[in-house]
């Protein structure tokens, strides 16, 4: 990344960031991609949760109302007049424009190039998953390269090799369900509710991680003996039929013991893959990434291999981990720094990935 943008000298220090890609409308000001002047996030959780799951056109409603106010608090606590007249001191706006529920993604692509030409400013275009690696340089600038990164929420399962800003080697994801999807699927189906991450993990403390043996998919004592191809692959949904099997088999079996059960088979096989990734690359540190990187016993599994493999770990606040628009700022700055702003023609795209080195 230089320290120019389109050829003048780097002025674009503050950023509106704005993400509205699945349930949460966003907005934040970050300065240079460190600090947060504000960030606002307005969850939909509860309008959600009635069905088990995100319904898209609620999402997309939603978004609609409540991103002026939130666009407004942001401002205010951020000491900016606005969202009229001029940009503030704002330098450049930010959107996620993907991956995400299209009608959702919408409404935040298009108020950031609404403000982008109101206030005269650079529109800059996001990736979602691009945005989760940058909440750990946010809250820890001083991250050293190269980097693995375990990228865990709702929709992926990745574990990406960092090489420099904007750099991404992809080692393996997941080949069926994320492992947030399995963990609200599973709390669905316990009648834990939605989101089911944060109920699984709650009701674990409670019950015995060993009661039952759940499989740990292409985990084996040795990595060597597994393909290239599925060495750092994942896979949950083996795991979420293995628990609602055992459950109808078992109606009695103390919920508490299945949660602490299931959410250990998922952190082992993230761990272990992660370990494997940290000591084949030779990466100086790792980090966590995502929803899912909020769980209580990831965070703890995930710092003590890092110390074991003797590399240092970042787990970001748990408020990082979730969608938020501060982490969609820094992305941002940093990819204003390296690519210059976005054509205001820029859509939004649902499938829209990572982008990879060779
Ligand atoms: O990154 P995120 O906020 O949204 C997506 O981009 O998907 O991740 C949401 C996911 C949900 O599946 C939710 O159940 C999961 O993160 N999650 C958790 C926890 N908190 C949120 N999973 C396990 N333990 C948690 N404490
Ligand atoms: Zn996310």
């Amino acid at each position: 990344m230089g320290d120019t943008v389109s050829g003048d000298t780097v002025t674009a220090n503050t950023i509106l960031g704005i993400e509205t890609s699945c349930d949460e409308t966003a907005v934040a000001v970050v300065e240079r991609a460190t600090v947060v002047r504000s960030s606002v996030v307005s969850s939909q959780v509860e309008q959600h949760a009635v069905f088990g799951g995100v319904v898209p056109e609620i999402a997309g409603r939603a978004h609609v109302r409540d991103l002026v106010p939130v666009l407004a608090e942001a401002l205010a606590t951020a000491g900016i007049e606005g969202p009229g007249g001029s940009a503030g001191g704002i330098d450049a706006v930010a959107a996620t424009t993907g991956p995400g529920l299209v009608g959702s993604l919408l409404t935040g692509v298009s108020a950031a190039k609404a403000l982008s030409l109101v206030w005269g400013v650079p529109f800059v275009a996001v990736n979602h998953l691009e945005a989760h690696l940058y909440a750990s340089f946010l809250e820890e600038p001083d991250l050293e390269l190269p980097l693995v990164v375990l990228l865990v929420s709702g929709g992926h399962t990745m574990l990406v090799l960092m090489e420099g800003h904007g750099r991404y080697r992809l080692l393996g994801s997941t080949l069926d369900d994320a492992a947030g999807e399995a963990y609200d699927k599973v709390a669905r189906y316990l009648g834990l509710g939605y989101p089911g991450g944060p109920a699984i993990d709650a009701l674990a403390m409670d019950g015995d991680p060993t009661a039952y043996a759940y499989p740990r998919s292409m985990v084996q004592e040795n990595p060597a003996t597994l393909s290239d191809d599925r060495r750092y692959a994942f896979s949950f949904s083996g795991l979420k039929t293995a628990v609602v099997n055992h459950v109808r088999n078992e109606p009695d079996a103390p919920t508490a013991d299945v949660a602490a059960s299931f959410q250990a088979a998922v952190v082992d096989a993230l761990v272990t893959k992660a370990r494997w990734a940290v000591e084949a690359t030779g990466a100086v540190g790792a980090c966590l990434g995502g929803g899912v990187a909020a769980n209580s016993l990831l965070r703890e599994r995930f710092a003590g291999m890092c110390n074991e493999a003797g590399v240092r770990s970042f787990v970001p606040s748990r408020a990082m981990c979730t969608d938020n628009a501060a982490m969609v700022a820094a992305a941002g700055w940093w990819r204003l720094h390296s690519d210059g702003p976005s054509p205001l023609d820029t859509g939004a795209d649902p499938n829209l990935a990572l982008p990879l080195i060779a």
